[in-house]
């Protein structure tokens, strides 16, 4: 038999959301992937396996074609951009905002603001295009913390229910992106293994319109 398909799922609030939706589709894995530390699981279908990774590592492993296709959100994917995949269907889960937030009551800064974010291209990007001088700060998490200690002044952060901006004093200010999780493909895979990625993209794309 040929390599199984590899889907490359990311872990975390996205998985809880995108192990329905495959099981819907007909795709389960044959143990529980959360009470276990392995990487790689087989699934009740032969010819299909999954990786659990990183949200960030999905894309890379996608694009390498080191996994065929990918559940990814699309703040990962407007951030560290999408080159050399397809993103043939929005899966509609985990829907969130990505947004700026800032301390209750902000003013707005001088001629330049310090921005916190994870997402340091994509803040660059929407400062520049509002004509606002930002310095961007990269962080890797917490980033509500930034202006509770003075280490910036606004941060950009996915906002799902606000509680975590209202939990420390924030609140959310504009809108950059609406959020959900993307299938993507790699370009060589879609051709070469065609039929089991069509008939998965089919399958996915009639339960994500059926929710
Ligand atoms: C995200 C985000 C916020 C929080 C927002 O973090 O960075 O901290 O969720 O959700 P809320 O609006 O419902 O409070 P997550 O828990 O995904 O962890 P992360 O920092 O690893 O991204």
């Amino acid at each position: 038999m040929n390599t199984p398909l590899t889907i490359a799922l990311t872990k975390g609030r996205i998985l809880k959301e995108t192990l329905p939706l495959l099981a819907q589709a007909g795709i389960e894995p044959l143990e529980d992937v959360f009470s276990s530390r392995k990487l790689i699981f087989e699934t009740n279908r032969p010819d299909i396996r999954m990786i659990i990774i990183r949200g960030t590592d999905v894309p890379t492993y996608v694009r390498h074609g080191a996994a065929d296709i990918g559940v990814v959100g699309k703040d990962v994917l407007l951030e560290h951009g999408a080159e050399g995949l397809y993103e043939p269907l929005d899966l509609g889960i985990a829907r969130c905002r990505l947004m700026t937030a800032g301390p209750v009551g902000w003013q707005g800064g001088g001629a330049r603001i310090r921005v916190a974010s994870k997402f340091a291209n994509i803040t660059r990007r929407y400062f520049a295009e509002q004509g606002v001088h930002a310095d961007v700060i990269k962080l890797y998490g917490a980033m509500e913390l930034a202006p509770l200690m003075n280490l910036a002044d606004l941060i950009v952060d996915i906002v799902d229910t606000g509680n975590t901006l209202r939990a420390n004093g924030m609140e959310p200010l504009e809108e950059i992106a609406s959020i959900s999780s993307r299938l993507i493909v790699n370009k060589a895979a879609m051709r070469s293994r065609y039929s089991i990625i069509h008939g998965v993209i089919e399958r996915l794309s009639e339960v994500a319109q059926g929710r």
